[in-house]
């Protein structure tokens, strides 16, 4: 392993409830400057233009028609995506937004599953499942989260409880295969007890994680797919612990909040891309 990452690299920013039209633009523009005063690392560049690296935000639902026009006109190739879509395409489904929608805008990714939805909106793996299926078939990219409690790690459910998210959630053995094939899917690492609370999980917890995810993939879906299905790490992801993370055999990339709303943050996890996916 010469430690190039065979899978590339994806930063992905998870806004949640932050950032408003104004605030996104104010983000761009911000993004458009810094660049100009300080242009990105050789590394980040070439990687963007061949798309070993990528850049993706996930912002709240009124921000994304602003994000999605702003996106087009940066400085570099920023993909935007939506942090949570309903499976049906249209219906009495009061608050919520369906695929065709996020397509209207030109947008084909779409976040699912993260626990904040599962804590707090009565999320399960049933309904993780319903929107894995309808969105992929049509033809988003997703990025679906997974991810333990502090009680079920202390309890030693780690991996019970992994295999129970990604058993409940993908398509049944065979019949999803062509999703991976066409490298629709991304999984996200997301530690409930590492998220929004300044307690990163130890790049040796997030290998291991990762690995043990990556092993659930290849006997589900078989070697191709695991090994093409990117697996993302986040939870208290900053500049400053990136590159340790990176560093990881089956981390291939990062899933951040909080420092991904700060344009100078979001450029310095892609500079951490950068230097992680030249290897
Ligand atoms: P955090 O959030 O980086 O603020 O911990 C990560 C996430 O929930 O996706």
């Amino acid at each position: 392993m010469n430690g190039k990452k065979p899978r590339g690299v994806l930063i992905a920013g998870n806004w949640k409830m932050n950032h408003t039209c104004a605030e996104t633009e104010g983000f761009f523009s911000a993004i458009e400057e810094l660049t100009r005063k300080t242009p990105l690392s050789p590394e980040a560049k070439s990687g963007l233009k061949s798309g070993a690296l990528g850049a993706l935000i996930f912002p709240p639902m009124l921000s994304l028609a602003r994000a999605a026009q702003l996106a087009e006109k940066a400085p570099f190739t920023f993909e935007v995506g939506a942090q949570n879509v309903h499976w049906e395409r249209k219906g009495a489904f009061t608050g919520e937004i369906s695929g065709p929608m996020v397509a209207e805008l030109g947008l084909r990714w779409a976040l699912i599953g993260h626990s904040e939805r599962r804590q707090y909106f009565g999320e399960t793996d049933e309904t993780v499942r319903k929107r894995c299926e309808s969105l992929l078939a049509q033809g988003f990219q997703v990025v679906m989260c997974v991810g333990e409690t502090r009680a079920e790690r202390e309890g030693g459910k780690t991996e019970a409880v992994l295999a129970r998210q990604i058993e409940g959630a993908l398509p049944k053995k065979g019949e999803g295969a062509a999703a991976f094939l066409d490298g629709q899917l991304v999984i996200a690492y997301e530690p409930v007890w590492a998220i929004g609370t300044g307690l990163t999980a130890t790049p040796q917890q997030a290998q291991e994680a990762h690995a043990y995810l990556r092993g659930l993939l290849r006997e589900r879906f078989g070697s191709f797919a695991a090994e093409e299905t990117p697996i993302l790490y986040g939870g208290s992801v900053t500049p400053e612990n990136i590159d340790s993370l990176l560093a990881c055999q089956d981390v291939d990339g990062g899933l951040v909040g909080g420092a991904s709303l700060k344009p100078d943050g979001f450029l310095a996890l892609l500079s951490a891309g950068g230097r992680a996916s030249k290897g």
